[in-house]
């Protein structure tokens, strides 16, 4: 039987990713246990979503900045994760940076979901860069996160079509369905095989 390492989720908006995360690890697909989802928005989604199953949560202010945590509020995240025995951060649709000390410490041990497929559109509205830019195909992209801004190497990917009718609407849920079958799956192979890290590239053996 697979080990059950402790994860910890963090998002700032509605959560389904987190709840797709927590079918999986129901239905047996996910080897995981959530010990903990944490929010910096005190409104959001995912922290109601994360009631309503039973899951621990917490909202926890993200200091004055905009795009990351300031200092002392990084320290606090990392208190509540280290204290919950969390091994693995999962972002599902977190939106500020992870910079420093936080990313020591969880080194190569946290994992990110982009609504594109990256290196094409990093940043905020990926499926509407995608839209405006009339690429044919889009997607999503499940990777390690590094100090860069939607950089860090790739763990899995599943490409999405566009369409001529889309408006940025309709793209971004078929990009989230397609989410919700490839996160759970990335988060699998990242837990439970041997992830070699060279440079950019990521590679999976099967752990022994
Ligand atoms: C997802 O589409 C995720 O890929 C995106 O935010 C959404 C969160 O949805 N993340 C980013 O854009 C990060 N750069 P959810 O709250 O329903 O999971």
């Amino acid at each position: 039987m697979l080990s059950r390492p402790k994860i910890g989720i963090l998002g700032s908006g509605k959560g389904s990713n987190m709840v797709a995360l927590h079918q999986a690890v129901q239905e047996g697909r996910l080897d995981a246990d959530i010990a903990l989802v944490i929010s910096d928005v005190q409104e959001a989604g995912i922290l109601e979503q994360a009631s309503k199953m039973g899951l621990k949560h917490i909202y926890l202010a993200p200091g004055p900045y905009r795009t990351k945590l300031d200092e002392q509020a990084e320290l606090s995240y990392l208190q509540h994760l280290q204290g919950a025995g969390v091994q693995w951060v999962v972002l599902a649709g977190f939106m500020r940076i992870l910079k420093g000390e936080f990313l020591r410490v969880f080194h190569h041990r946290v994992i990110n979901i982009h609504p594109s497929l990256l290196p094409s559109f990093p940043g905020l509205e990926a499926w509407k860069q995608a839209l405006d830019y009339g690429v044919k195909f889009t997607g999503c992209t499940v990777h390690l996160v590094d100090q860069g801004i939607d950089t860090g190497p790739i763990i899995m990917q599943q490409t999405v079509p566009v369409s001529e009718e889309d408006t940025p609407q309709s793209l971004h849920a078929r990009i989230q369905q397609a989410e919700h079958e490839t996160y759970p799956l990335a988060v699998q192979k990242a837990l439970h095989s041997q992830l070699k890290i060279q440079g950019r590239l990521c590679t999976a053996e099967e752990a022994g």
